[in-house]
């Protein structure tokens, strides 16, 4: 222990989410029951027994409630301006999906002024943040110029370090003749406008978007400037960005909808993590990704919201634990840990999504006893405190 730091123990937890079963080493899902979690600093500095719990300066006794790592939402799009309520009407009434939608929210976000957009990030953040999740990704791709990326970008990053340049979301309407000069510019001059703000590139990969060679192109281009690539694959139908994903070693391949053997055995046998997305199937009446099959060939699978105005608009991972736990059979462990240590893989990240020493004292404590909870009681505020960074911002 570190006599300098300030010390809190959380006692009374009635179940502990760890995702250490080796003790320390994050892993698979794992729980201890009649724990206490000791907080210093900023960091976890021990987990145990209650019984056997160090002392601290301050005690937070939980009166039995569970307490889980804080959600990583490994997949959001947060800066844009508008809504696009109609659009998802539409589609209640049976209209399908269309990645064309997307070209609604880059004109909004383009006539928005900087403190419009930063405004809508924040909103959504707190939203975040009440519903537990302590780690956000944040995409750009609703500017589509070289000014409007860069700008969202540099928005996002004054609020998450996870940042992904996002220029290859979709044509804007003004290349649509020329679709190769989108992609020149998306690979050149927006690229090298974004690059200094973000740490990830992602490319929508998908008919009606950008074909492999071009998901190629932007995903080498982004990693010659030093970002790391991510891939929108096989949402709205089978194609090639789960090949794509796993050829350039992306973090994550995100939606795996429509997969082949072929591609779930390209993910079983490569690092990258395939990233559900349950909210944009709920959104956009499609059917659920098969996760039992992925998770049974042995393919690391995160959760994230995809949070966006146009096939996603939820913010709540809970929701999205639920959805997994109801609606693609996993587990509510697999899910809790998928939506917690899976997005932390997603994110290549070892500092959260687990809680053991070292660990971020990012975590979550629910007005429940156990992580089940978040999908037996779908839809119910089960927040009872978010500890970010060893500090309580809700309580
Ligand atoms: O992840 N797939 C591409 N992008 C978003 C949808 C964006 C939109 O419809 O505005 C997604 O679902
Ligand atoms: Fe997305």
């Amino acid at each position: 222990m570190n006599e300098s730091l300030r010390s809190t123990v959380i006692t009374g937890i009635g179940e502990l989410i760890t995702n250490t079963p080796a003790g320390g080493q994050p892993g698979g899902f794992a729980a201890l029951s009649d724990a206490a979690l000791v907080i210093e600093g900023d960091r976890v500095a021990w987990t145990g027994p209650a019984a056997s719990a160090p002392a601290a300066d301050d005690v937070v006794d939980v009166g039995g409630r569970a307490v889980l790592p804080g959600f990583v939402d490994s997949h959001a799009h947060l800066v844009f301006a508008g809504e696009r309520s109609a659009e998802f009407a539409a589609r209640m009434a049976g209209q399908a999906y269309a990645a064309g939608g997307i070209r609604a929210t880059v004109a909004a976000t383009r006539a928005a002024t900087d403190e419009e957009l930063r405004a809508g990030l924040r909103r959504l953040a707190r939203e975040m943040l009440r519903q537990g999740t302590t780690t956000f990704e944040c995409k750009s791709g609703y500017g589509l110029t070289v000014r409007d990326e860069a700008r969202s970008l540099a928005i996002a990053a004054e609020m998450t370090q996870e940042v992904t340049y996002l220029g290859a979301h979709v044509v804007p309407a003004e290349f649509a003749a020329d679709p190769a000069g989108y992609v020149a510019l998306a690979c050149g001059e927006m690229l090298a406008a974004c690059a200094p703000h973000a740490r990830w590139v992602d490319v929508f990969c998908e008919r009606g978007a950008f074909g492999a060679d071009a998901a190629r192109a932007i995903l080498a281009a982004g990693k010659a400037r030093g970002l790391l690539p991510r891939v929108h694959a096989n949402q709205l139908g089978p194609g090639p960005g789960v090949r794509v994903a796993v050829e350039e070693g992306a973090a994550s391949a995100d939606h795996c909808t429509f997969l082949t053997d072929a591609d779930i055995d390209a993910l079983a046998s490569s690092g990258t993590v395939a990233t559900l997305l349950p909210g944009a199937e709920f959104g956009t009446r499609q059917p659920y990704p098969d996760a039992r099959r992925l998770l049974d060939a042995g393919v690391t699978v995160a959760l994230a919201t995809d949070c966006n105005p146009g096939s996603s608009y939820t913010s709540s991972m809970p929701f999205c634990v639920a959805l997994a736990v109801r609606d693609m059979r996993m587990t509510a462990a697999e899910a809790v840990w998928s939506a917690t240590a899976g997005g932390a893989r997603a994110l290549r990240r070892d500092d959260v999504g687990y809680l053991a020493p070292g660990a971020r004292a990012d975590l979550v404590v629910l007005d429940a006893p156990s992580h089940a909870y978040l999908a037996y009681r779908p839809g119910v505020p089960l927040m009872h405190a978010v500890w970010k960074s060893g500090r309580a911002v809700l309580a």
